[in-house]
């Protein structure tokens, strides 16, 4: 097993995928490295991209706000995406990317042994709970998954696009507050 230096210094080098050509700053992830609590998105953007540091733009932002809402400190919790170096335009990841990617995630959750990890959007939902997930129809839902309870919500960005959906959001998030009742977190 890595040590957090070993992991971090390795995924900063990182060259596996094409996406080390065109990134400013490797998103390694951020927060409490013994959270109880996981969070993981997508993919850096340009803020991310720029600073170095996951949820630091507009997405971000609002994620600070709906976690607020439900009194949960982003400094209690560890947050990283399912990619650590940002597609250009902010496109898709590509299956390859994840490929190459997800063993840095995976690593990570085995350090921080998280009890719980919220999925942020379609597609860290696809990646780490089932390929055929439905986010319109599965938001919330909660899975159990070896010794992690697992649930999606809806991304961020989403949300900024959509303000419809927010309210199914907090849903998911006042849920969220239950489980970790639940579990005495
Ligand atoms: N969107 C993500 O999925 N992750 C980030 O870090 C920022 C925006």
């Amino acid at each position: 097993p890595m040590t957090w230096n070993e992991l971090e210094n390795s995924c900063l080098g990182c060259k596996k995928c094409a996406l080390h050509e065109t990134r400013t700053n490797v998103v390694f992830g951020t927060g409490n490295a013994n959270a109880r609590l996981m969070f993981i998105g997508e993919a850096p953007g340009e803020k991310e991209d720029l600073s170095g540091i996951p949820f630091v733009g507009r997405a971000g932002q609002l994620l600070d706000k709906f976690l607020y809402a439900v009194d949960i400190d982003r400094e209690d919790v560890y947050i990283a995406n399912i990619l650590k170096c940002r597609p250009p335009m902010n496109r898709d990841p590509l299956p390859e990317e994840e490929d190459a990617c997800i063993g840095y995630l995976r690593s990570q959750v085995a350090l921080v042994k998280p009890k719980i990890i919220v999925c942020l959007g379609r597609i860290a939902a696809k990646k780490l709970i089932d390929p055929d997930f439905r986010i319109t129809r599965q938001h919330g839902q909660w899975f159990r998954r070896g010794d992690f309870w697992m649930m999606a919500t809806f991304h961020p960005s989403a949300l900024l696009r959509d303000v419809s959906k927010r309210p199914e959001a907090f849903d998911d998030l006042m849920s969220l507050r239950a489980k970790m009742k639940e579990l005495g977190l």
